[in-house]
């Protein structure tokens, strides 16, 4: 049997990790900006992770959401503690486009309207509602086109403010940082109003924080940054388990559940849970997310003083580099010759930086003096 082809592959085969390291089936290492995905918080293989989820999978791997899963109240009250939300309600999925999609059937549920709003350069997942809200016509099939949906320019206010006071918008969805468009910010006063605009007409307020989130921009969500936000709905997933598949919607208090209101058969297993309340341990045992702040703000300016960047954007260890020109050859170049993973993003001069939340300061020295490198090579093609 042949594997259905959707993916261009890197000629590259992982097959062992340790922190911020891979190495391949030659044994060849690599240092991983790129954190399969924005994926690995905690760091390849770390031990208490390992241990947790080899003891669950000894124990039970695996029972249904019709019985009592404490490990579910553990991750939940963890999760509390960590994002400071203590009276949000979770709601444990397999994925990032679930999260979203129950998000969104929250949202409907919740004022019985069809209409979102969502962002140029947005991504939120590939499920039916959630492709419908990410503006790549190409990931889009006619059976995912069922409601209707605006895509704003991010931090314009005016034109989203229009339509939110027709009053006929189910959702506004927005990344905590844009992604996999180029790692783009909302600015706090767009998101301020955009929340209350929301509030006066019933439109519920979701981030997506599923790649900003859980810790990556050095605050568990990134719209932590900004004061007075109080976001209805919070989806995440990405580091949440360290690359074991798990997602969540964090639920205001003001929804209220009903039996059968949402469901699924392998969200918040036994075996997930294990993984993400490791996650949440290491996390805080670690310090992390302080971090992630602290070797974000000590990349961000030296990565701006290197030759032939354009621009720098970011927080924490979410950071988008951009160039003039397309940046395929340097990540190939960076990958195969200097042995470092680094993200793209949807635009082809953009470079993102992903790597797990553990990496020390000379492995952001070592970032550095590779990319320099992999730049220098570039230069007379580029000139
Ligand atoms: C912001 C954002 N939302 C949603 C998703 C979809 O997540 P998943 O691939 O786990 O379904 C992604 C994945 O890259 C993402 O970056």
């Amino acid at each position: 049997m042949q594997l259905f082809d959707v993916y261009p592959l890197y000629d590259i085969e992982p097959v062992q990790g340790k922190g911020a390291r891979v190495w391949d089936t030659e044994g060849v290492e690599y240092l991983d900006f790129y954190g399969g995905h924005a994926v690995i918080s905690i760091g390849h293989a770390h031990q208490h992770y390992v241990k947790m989820i080899s003891e669950q999978v000894a124990q039970l791997g695996f029972y249904s959401n019709s019985i009592i899963n404490s490990l579910q109240t553990t991750l939940a009250n963890k999760l509390g503690e960590c994002s400071q939300l203590h009276d949000y309600q979770l709601f444990l999925i397999n994925s990032g486009a679930e999260a979203n999609e129950n998000a969104l059937k929250l949202a409907s549920f919740h004022n019985g309207r069809t209409k979102i709003i969502a962002f140029q350069k947005a991504f939120h997942g590939r499920t039916s509602a959630a492709v419908n809200i990410t503006p790549d016509p190409k990931l889009v099939a006619p059976i995912n086109a069922t409601f209707e949906r605006e895509f704003h320019p991010l931090n314009d206010l005016q034109s989203v403010k229009t339509s939110i006071l027709k009053g006929d918008v189910c959702a506004v969805i927005v990344e905590g940082i844009q992604g996999i468009g180029g790692i783009y910010l909302p600015d706090a006063d767009f998101l301020r109003e955009v929340q209350t605009l929301c509030h006066q007409t019933n439109t519920v307020f979701i981030l997506d924080e599923i790649q900003s989130g859980y810790g990556r921009s050095g605050k568990f969500f990134a719209y932590q940054h900004i004061e007075g936000l109080q976001p209805d709905l919070i989806t995440m997933a990405k580091g949440m388990g360290n690359g074991f598949p798990i997602g969540g919607v964090l639920i205001h208090p003001k929804f209220k559940p009903k039996y059968g209101l949402l469901g699924t058969t392998f969200g918040g297993n036994h075996l997930a849970c294990a993984a993400a309340i490791a996650v949440l341990d290491v996390l805080k045992e670690e310090h992390l997310m302080e971090n992630a702040a602290a070797i974000g703000a000590y990349l961000l300016p030296k990565l701006r003083a290197l030759p032939m960047v354009k621009e720098v954007r970011g927080i924490g260890l979410m950071i988008g580099i951009e160039f003039e020109f397309s940046t395929a050859i340097m990540r190939k170049n960076l990958a195969f010759k200097h042995k470092v993973f680094v993200g793209s993003s949807s635009d082809p001069c953009i470079i993102r930086l992903l790597p797990p939340l553990s990496i020390t300061k000379e492995e952001a020295d070592c970032l550095l003096e590779k990319l320099a490198l992999a730049i220098a090579e570039l230069e007379p093609v580029a000139v």
